[in-house]
């Protein structure tokens, strides 16, 4: 049966969230309090990219399926089911932010008059559906209000969302009543996978402990990558050899630049907080951050190991956004690099497929700062090339067409989408993370 539901901000979650379950067939009401952008999705426009949201966001607004509001209370007027999908930011000491789904709460209380489902989807500390609860409470002011709150963490990958929004490893449930129980068992029921039912602070500590597990994962394998460098191993093989152990696993071994991306730096230091606050010695995540923050400075220093000198050299950097197949760069090591360089007194010359716009409004084009179209022509004439972010089409490119169009062969790889032993074959000098300290 098609529920009504209204998702509450319009962000990579929430509006991948809206396009999907209107698909599924309900009828969804997208809000966000930014009216520039309710104007652009009612305009037709989609202001993130992500592989296959387009069409999908195109079939559902056609058929009316998803449409869009700038007020909460109106786009709640009829829903039976609210999620809530705001930003949850890091505070400057790394706490989340939880204002903005506090003003949902209050703002949905004030408006409450028959039953509702409210789903944090949003991620939130443990215990965040309390206050949730609390607050509709405290506004109602004695109203009889009815409703219910859950917890349905979101997993989906930026780049895969679609995807990992049809085809998940599993969906978990927080509830504490049978009604919302049938509810979302209900709206997911169209979805083959394994669906966990928890109660509400095991949902939410769910999300959290699995995006810093992860996050750990690349920490751990740039830590050994560090060790390799200084000792000849290969971290790519260490790492192969490593998964082989099921227990262990490949996925999320890659070293390199480390993690960015809006999720796994901001909740990383927001679950150390958390277990701050409860006097529990979080040290491990912290050293999990400090090992991602020493990413960029140990890519600087492979780039003056091949160069010497920065100032004046001409270096092409492929790819600005935090990982492939976004236009993404919120905590992108891009960013970090491309300051460093221009400290350091570099021309650069920039590249990415989709991220070269929102670069552009952190750092204008200028005369040591050129924005081009493509991969090739970033490459002509420089000294080196910086491999910043994995895209596919970095990773077939025609190496000899690189050697020859640059004015000192020199790779930096930061992300290993290379062999060594292919490279050198152009009579490149090939730098990469954790695979011997030169080529
Ligand atoms: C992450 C989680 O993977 C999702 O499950 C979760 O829903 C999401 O956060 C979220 O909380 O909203 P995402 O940030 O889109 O998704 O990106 P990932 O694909 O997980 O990659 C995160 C970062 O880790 C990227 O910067 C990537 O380059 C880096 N990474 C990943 C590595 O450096 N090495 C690896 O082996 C894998």
């Amino acid at each position: 049966m098609a529920l009504k539901i209204a998702v509450v901000g319009m962000g990579y979650v929430g509006l991948t969230t809206a396009v999907c379950l209107a698909k599924l067939g309900n009828d969804v009401v997208g809000v966000d309090k930014d009216a520039r952008k309710v104007k652009m999705l009612k305009g037709g426009k989609l202001p993130i990219y992500e592989p296959g949201l387009y069409d999908l966001f195109r079939q559902v607004v056609n058929s009316e399926k998803l449409v869009f509001e700038e007020s909460i209370p109106r786009a709640i007027e009829n829903v039976g089911v609210i999620f809530i999908c705001v930003g949850t930011p890091s505070l400057s000491d790394g706490t989340a932010d939880l204002s903005q789904v506090e003003e949902v709460a209050r703002t949905i209380s004030e408006n409450l008059d028959s039953y509702r489902l409210i789903v944090e989807k949003s991620t939130v500390p443990v215990n965040t559906a309390k206050w949730i609860r609390r607050t509709i409470e405290l506004y109602s002011k004695g109203r009889s209000v009815e409703f219910d709150v859950a917890s349905n963490p979101e997993f989906l990958r930026e780049g895969r969302a679609v995807e990992d929004f049809f085809h998940p490893d599993r969906i978990v449930i927080g509830v504490d009543s049978e009604r919302a129980k049938k509810l979302l068992l209900e709206l997911y029921s169209p979805i083959d996978t394994k669906v966990l039912v928890v109660d509400i602070p095991t949902a939410e500590l769910i999300k959290h402990a699995s995006n810093s597990f992860l996050a750990l994962k690349i920490s751990f394998i740039n830590m050994i990558a560090d060790l390799c460098d200084k000792t000849g191993a290969d971290v790519k093989m260490v790492a192969d050899g490593m998964g082989l152990d099921k227990r262990i696993g490949r996925a999320f071994l890659d070293a390199g630049l480390g993690y960015g991306g809006s999720c796994f730096p901001k909740d990383t230091k927001a679950l150390f907080r958390i277990g701050e606050s409860y006097h529990l010695d979080f040290g491990l995540l912290k050293a999990v951050d400090v090992i991602n923050q020493g990413r960029v400075e140990r890519f600087i220093e492979k780039v003056k190991d091949a160069l010497w000198v920065l100032k004046d050299k001409v270096i092409a950097v492929w790819g600005l956004s935090f990982k492939p197949d976004t236009d993404d760069i919120r905590e992108a090591p891009s960013i970090r690099i491309v300051r460093r360089l221009l400290e350091e007194g570099a021309s650069l010359r920039l590249f990415d497929p989709k991220a070269m716009e929102n670069v552009k409004r952190v750092f204008p084009p200028s005369g040591r700062l050129l924005y081009v179209n493509d991969m090739y022509e970033a490459v002509d004439g420089a000294n080196a090339l910086l491999i910043v972010t994995e895209w596919n089409e970095f990773k077939t490119a025609d190496l000899r067409k690189v050697a020859s169009y640059m004015k000192t062969p020199v790779v930096v790889d930061g992300r290993n989408i290379f062999e060594p032993e292919e490279v050198k074959k152009h009579n490149i000098f090939y730098y990469s993370m954790g695979r011997g300290k030169s080529a």
